[in-house]
């Protein structure tokens, strides 16, 4: 089913202890009593990395990204931002009490970020194994397995320049490497 919105709630420790729970929960209260329920799908995601300003909401497809998030806040954000489509100022995050920044990309703090690994934390349910392979979960490992030679895989892993963090910081492909030449059965 195709939702005209999404409301992103962090789940990560800091915002759930900030109260994240009872937000989830009064969105599911006001979404049902607005009839939108079936329109608007609530997420509960990773840490989004700014744990001080949680509880954090975002609100796709805007990307409108709200901080400090009380449940006693939601029957604003149902009523003004998702049925009438205006953003509540007061909530937006303002880094110098002077101007509320509207969307995460605007906000220094996500400017230099770059996420590789953590792409799809803020985006996707963690718990839910389908939002992970909507998102092309799990491509690579099938790669690897259909499609490409063990040395093909050394080869990428070495180009890739991973290191170990077990303090050698080891080329990993090396290792690999060695690995795949020693006899079998050692
Ligand atoms: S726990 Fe919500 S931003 Fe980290």
């Amino acid at each position: 089913m195709a939702f005209e919105s999404y409301v992103l709630v962090c789940g990560g420790t800091a915002c759930v202890s900030g109260g994240g729970d009872s937000v989830v929960e009064e969105f599911k209260k006001e979404l049902a009593a607005v009839g939108l329920s079936e329109k608007v799908q609530i997420v509960v995601t990773g840490c989004l990395g700014f744990c001080e300003q949680g509880p954090i909401v975002k609100i796709l497809p805007q990307g409108t990204f709200y901080a400090q998030v009380k449940s006693s806040d939601v029957k604003e954000i149902v009523s003004e931002h998702l049925v009438k489509g205006r953003v509540i100022q007061r909530l937006c995050y303002d880094p110098a009490q002077a101007t509320q920044l509207v969307a995460e990309a605007n906000i220094p703090f996500y400017q230099k970020q770059h996420r590789v690994v953590l792409r799809n934390c803020g985006v996707i349910d963690p718990e839910k194994i389908e939002d992970y392979i909507a998102r092309d979960g799990y491509k690579a490992i099938e790669k690897v397995l259909f499609e490409m030679t063990p040395e093909q895989v050394v080869d990428e892993m070495l180009k890739s320049g991973l290191r170990g963090r077990g303090g050698a910081g080891f080329p990993t492909g090396m290792k690999w490497k060695f690995a795949m030449q020693l006899p079998k059965g050692q």
